[in-house]
């Protein structure tokens, strides 16, 4: 949501900050702009539109210089337009800067600001912001030096934070400070590459994969200082900070396309992989358990807990539904899943044996990470499900669970759902192991979950028939997705990708609600995707496809191969390999991405960069 980039040392910048932006692009795609400072000038181009949009503008109006700052837009205030991109310039040029996230007491201090002679050219909250720091810039030169100190821009950029109230991740450059980037932190994530003679800012580690692999987080509350030859980070209240160098696991070939048109066919196709990649190393076939190395709790203090909540938001919180049944399943453990943005408001009751996990792919969800932080504050132990390494959610939880899906690009998830489900589904092992499993149970499960790769590999094998399927149905406004049990998510699930992307109206309903409400919207132009995979309660889900029928709404069953019984039922039967109830999510996700994704290409949408949306939400 928004992307920050920065850069001070020998490289021709634009260059270098395009290609930022190029790669931080999922994250809001509405605007791009960069500033690139030289000596003590500041020029900036910006312009609404796709960073290509801003690519074009650069080729006409190149800019020269090795500082400079840039950012990729997701609106917030203010409509889509050249005025409203960043960066945004303060005073009468003497600060520019760029920002993520939202500054909630804008509205009062852009009054206090014009009352002060200040012109607005914006309707952003930010340009309160650029505004400020040169007011502040003005008051402390005058009390304490020239505008060229350091110190001076400083106490002017802790001057300005102390007003603001909300959250940011901010890139600026003072004019009369040339060779210098500063770089503040407050509930929108940071990080700084460093080089030789150089370093990078960013709002994730990908714009600095290729450059560096060594990173430092910024934290929260934190200032730093970007120069070539030196990276200095103060603490707003506690002063001088010990930088802590990381190393980036992450490679340049990761967030490549590939033989892939899209990068969200890419991740669905990826889907094996990361689902082997959760796996592994996790299936101890001795015990009959998995190894679940990182949630830096004693199997004393696992054996304690009896309650689960697990917090997300979207599809994670999709994947945190099937959690809840598999958990409840294996480990008899009494698990909710709460909205993050409904918990972080809420109090439930919650005792002291009460465990918390927050899923989340890019770890940096604000909602998820403000639940999160309340139920730490609460005293329970807190753990995250976590894709991103370094996230914000991922060093402030007591431990967790990588996902090790590799970098998701495409803004509708597609691998963490199913890396999350595999990963929730090793978690209800593990506990359950620890209570009241048996061995053989065990073992069938890591049996199971072992061919997980290979079936997911055949789920694929129905992508011929889901383009045929999406061809027949792509121009109908609404939709169904009704499932039960464990596939009653997946339905939720489906439904969500077809919308997101696709902007079509679809809802997800457990297959017997359906009757209770939505059964009034079924009509010849309404289809219904059942999923209904064999099972437990098949029969009953095939009862609830009659009752839709019946009312001449036309049905697409995703169901298990070799079921020749629903074709009788169905319009269309797109078939997946057959696999235990617990783990139909996994291969009943599949097709529902595919349809989405097909759907939304035959429509003309932009798959990877849907409309309204951004990969990572760090607004409230
Ligand atoms: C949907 C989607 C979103 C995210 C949600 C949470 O395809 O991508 O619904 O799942 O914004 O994001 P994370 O998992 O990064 O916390």
């Amino acid at each position: 949501m928004c992307g920050i980039v920065g850069y001070v040392g020998y490289r021709p910048v634009a260059e270098l900050l395009l290609e930022g932006l190029h790669r931080l692009e999922y994250r809001g795609y509405d605007s791009a702009g960069i500033a690139v400072q030289y000596g003590n000038t500041i020029e900036v181009r910006k312009k609404a539109g796709r960073v290509s949009e801003l690519a074009g503008l650069l080729k006409a109006q190149p800019l020269v210089g090795k500082i400079g700052i840039g950012h990729t837009r997701w609106a917030t205030h203010g409509a889509t337009t050249d005025q409203n991109s960043h960066p945004h310039v303060g005073g009468n040029g003497e600060v520019v800067i760029v920002h993520n996230g939202v500054i909630e007491n804008y509205d009062i201090l852009r009054r206090q600001l014009q009352t002060l002679g200040y012109v607005f050219r914006s309707q952003t909250d930010t340009e309160v912001v650029a505004h400020l720091l040169a007011h502040n810039l003005e008051e402390q030169t005058r009390l304490h030096g020239s505008p060229e100190d350091l110190d001076v821009c400083l106490k002017a950029v802790e001057v300005t934070l102390n007003l603001l109230k909300g959250t940011y991740g901010l890139g600026i450059l003072f004019r009369d400070l040339p060779d210098t980037v500063i770089a503040a932190r407050c509930g929108s994530p940071l990080v700084i590459g460093v080089g030789k003679d150089e370093y990078f800012l960013a709002s994730d580690a990908s714009p600095l994969v290729g450059y560096t692999k060594e990173v430092v987080y910024l934290s929260d509350n934190e200032v730093a200082v970007l120069r070539a030859d030196a990276l200095r980070i103060d603490h707003r209240s506690n002063g001088s900070v010990n930088v802590s160098v990381k190393t980036l696991e992450q490679v340049a070939s990761d967030t490549d396309l590939g033989q892939y048109e899209h990068y969200m066919l890419k991740e669905i196709y990826e889907q094996p992989t990361t689902i082997e990649n959760a796996l592994r190393g996790r299936l101890d076939n001795e015990e009959a358990t998995a190894v679940i190395g990182g949630l830096n709790l004693s199997a004393k203090d696992l054996r304690r807990i009896d309650r689960i909540v697990l917090t997300a938001c979207g599809t994670s919180w999709h994947s945190g539904l099937v959690g809840e049944y598999v958990l409840e399943e294996f480990a008899r453990m009494p698990t909710e899943v709460e909205y993050a943005s409904e918990l972080r408001y809420r109090n439930p009751p919650m005792s002291d044996r009460t465990l918390v996990f927050a899923i989340t792919q890019s770890g940096e969800t604000a909602d998820t990470l403000a639940a999160m932080r309340e139920c730490k504050r609460k005293g329970h132990p807190t753990l995250a499900i976590c894709n991103v390494v370094g996230s914000t959610i991922a060093r402030e939880a007591d431990g967790g669970i990588y996902l090790h899906a590799g970098p998701e690009i495409g803004v509708a998830s597609t691998k963490a759902f199913t890396s999350q489900v595999t990963v929730l589904t090793l978690l209800a092992l593990y506990l359950g192991r620890m209570r009241h499993m048996s061995y053989p149970a065990g073992k069938r499960i890591i049996r199971q979950l072992r061919d997980m790769p290979e079936k997911i590999s055949k789920a694929l094998e129905c992508h011929d028939k889901v383009r045929e399927v999406a061809d027949k149905y792509h121009h109908f406004n609404n939709f169904l997705y009704l499932g039960r049990l464990y596939n009653f998510p997946v339905a939720l699930e489906g439904a969500l990708k077809l919308k997101e992307i696709s902007y079509i109206h679809a809802e997800g309903y457990p297959a017997a609600e359906m009757k209770h409400g939505p059964i009034a919207l079924v009509d010849q132009q309404t289809p219904s995707v059942f999923v209904i995979p064999r099972g437990g309660i098949y029969p009953k889900v095939v009862s609830n496809m009659e009752e839709i029928r019946a009312r001449r709404g036309p049905v697409i069953a995703i169901a298990c191969e070799g079921d020749t019984d629903i074709a009788r039922i169905a319009d269309d039967v797109i078939y997946v390999p057959d696999v235990e109830e617990y783990l139909q999510p996994l291969v009943c996700a599949i097709p529902l991405q595919l349809l989405a994704y097909h759907v939304a290409l035959l429509r003309g949408c932009n798959v990877d960069r849907p409309r309204n949306l951004a990969k990572s939400v760090t607004v409230e």
